[in-house]
């Protein structure tokens, strides 16, 4: 049975937040001289000498709208590559815990367990990149606190099927992390409409891919409220700047062009597909649910150092596991998608 509290770190569970000025002062006053701030004014603009709020809390009811949450479901984070970062911390003790990811995934899993002193078990996602889940849970020890599931998968593309999804959250006590990065893209309902059902369950998304911000790095994580007030205790106080929460709440309100945009990503994506594999560069174009495609080709590095001397910068997957002789590919503007074309129809 899942218990939060048995697999929070004891320090974290003991610990008390940080308490800001903001939150020890609560009210209407003229004179704010409780943050050593420059009362002067601010060299950036206009109201960037004060502290943002470290609650987020304008942003995160816009957000909880949105979403159909409540703000209490959503922690914001300084990228999700934050909530990432601060659920290791959370829950995986340095030196003692593990955690469990699927091979080829996004790499920023790794990084955070290494960073933390965590030990990473992996399992290779099947030929058509879904999960073995029997492996997976043989794979999961005592130790074992977190399992990332990257869907649409960074950088295969494919969504996981949620059958699978199901079976890890009904059989781990531990966090079950759907990395939702690339949803926009995909048409299927979130995870999110099935945090009621899994007390286990964080669900990641971010600003950065549909919205059109990760300049301004603003990610989210939405999980039951325990996990959220652990996850907003232990997060720095200030995490989400001003001009982020400002920027962000302008893009909230614009959710018919993100339609659009996204609707345009996904034509031009469909348009890759079906115009790639007529290259005789082009070996395999995978099916994709995100907003970049996996692309098998002829000679992987040289047709990306070709690309390069073209200026066509792409990413060489070609050297991970399962992932060999493959590039991935952004979709880009008609135009950069038409040089891409061309680019490649010349590789010899
Ligand atoms: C699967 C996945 N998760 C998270 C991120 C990071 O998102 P953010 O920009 O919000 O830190 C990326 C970025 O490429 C990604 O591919």
């Amino acid at each position: 049975m899942f218990n939060l509290e048995n697999i929070v770190r004891p320090n974290v569970l003991k610990m008390k937040a940080y308490s800001s000025a903001r939150d020890e002062f609560k009210g209407a006053a003229s004179v704010f001289i409780d943050a050593n701030e420059n009362n002067l004014g601010s060299l950036a603009g206009e109201g960037y000498n004060r502290y943002p709020d470290p609650h987020q809390k304008k942003l995160k009811e816009k957000i909880a709208d949105i979403k159909g949450l409540s703000p209490k479901q959503i922690f914001l984070g300084n990228g999700s590559d934050e909530a990432i970062d601060l659920l290791f911390r959370m829950v995986c003790r340095p030196g003692q815990d593990s955690m469990l990811h699927l091979r080829p995934t996004y790499g920023m899993y790794e990084v955070s367990a290494n960073l933390n002193e965590v030990q990473l078990d992996a399992v290779q996602l099947t030929p058509d990149f879904q999960i073995p889940v029997l492996e997976v849970l043989r794979q999961v020890k005592d130790t074992t606190k977190l399992i990332f599931i990257c869907s649409p998968n960074n950088p295969t593309g494919n969504l996981i099927e949620p059958e699978s999804i199901e079976t890890l959250l009904d059989n781990f006590d531990g966090l079950v992390v759907v990395d939702e990065a690339y949803i926009d893209f995909a048409d299927v309902p979130s995870w999110s409409t099935r945090l009621a059902e899994y007390p286990n369950l964080v669900i990641l998304q971010t600003f950065s891919k549909a919205w059109g911000m990760a300049g301004l790095r603003l990610g989210m994580a939405f999980a039951s409220e325990e996990i959220i007030a652990l996850l907003d205790k232990i997060k720095p106080p200030y995490n989400i700047n001003e001009a982020t929460q400002e920027l962000a709440l302008k893009a909230l309100e614009q959710t018919e062009q993100l339609a659009y945009m996204i609707e345009e990503i996904v034509q031009e994506r469909e348009m890759l597909v079906q115009a790639l594999p007529s290259l005789d560069a082009v070996e395999k174009v995978y099916p994709s649910d995100a907003n970049f495609l996996l692309v098998k080709v002829r000679n992987a590095n040289r047709l990306y150092s070709y690309l390069l001397e073209q200026g066509i910068v792409v990413r060489n997957r070609s050297s991970l596991p399962g992932c060999e002789g493959c590039l991935r590919i952004s979709v880009g503007t008609v135009d950069e998608n038409q040089l891409l074309f061309q680019a490649i129809s010349n590789f010899k």
